[in-house]
């Protein structure tokens, strides 16, 4: 299949199991993800892999700050809650780092995330990895970024949930062009 045809083919999956992508996979997927670009070269992203028991880890640490927020929580919710990363055999954190720059406002360099995520999931696709990003209101929650150890000039943007598509294959839709694209 071409490039092109391939990246055309590209569907995030939301049931993931075993294999997680071996050490020499995640390689290839941050050689894209740390080629997006970038004003300035400020290099905003920032990755935390997490497989195996680190995956448990990653649930308490959901746990304690959604207990934090919310002290209320049921021990019932805050056991679904503490089972969401292991959904999949991988999850990698995504979080952008602030750098103050006279010419690169803050939205720039999560745009810049953005498509390093992006590019991610492409490199994901191309070795026959499934994936979907995920936010939630974990991804807003500063308590979390605690635990996770970012820095207060930086921020969550994502949850990248990875591993070996499980059920049927989706198929992408495709847009009609006119609704959102326009010649002038
Ligand atoms: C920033 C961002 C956050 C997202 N958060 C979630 C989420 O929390 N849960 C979810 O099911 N999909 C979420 N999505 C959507 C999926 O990642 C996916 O893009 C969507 O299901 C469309 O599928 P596609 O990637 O195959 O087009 C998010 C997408 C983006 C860009």
């Amino acid at each position: 299949m071409s490039v092109f045809k391939e990246l055309l083919s590209r569907k995030s999956h939301n049931k993931l199991v075993a294999p997680a992508p071996c050490e020499t996979q995640v390689e290839q997927m941050m050689k894209l993800a740390l080629r997006a670009p970038d004003h300035a070269l400020l290099k905003p992203w920032r990755y935390q892999v997490f497989t195996g028991d680190s995956l448990v880890q990653l649930g308490e640490f959901f746990a304690q700050a959604s207990e934090i927020e919310n002290p209320e929580l049921t021990a019932d919710k805050l056991d679904k809650i503490k089972a969401k990363p292991l959904r999949a055999p991988m999850v990698i954190v995504a979080s952008v780092l602030i750098t103050e720059h006279p010419k690169v406002p803050e939205i720039e360099q999560y745009l810049s995330v953005g498509a390093s995520v992006q590019n991610l999931l492409i490199g994901a696709h191309l070795m026959n990895i499934g994936a979907i990003w995920r936010t939630g209101s974990l991804c807003f929650n500063r308590h979390l970024m605690d635990l996770l150890r970012l820095k207060t000039n930086e921020s969550l943007v994502g949850f990248i949930y990875l591993g070996q598509e499980d059920g049927d294959k989706k198929s992408p839709k495709f847009a009609k062009q006119d609704e959102f694209v326009s010649w002038k």
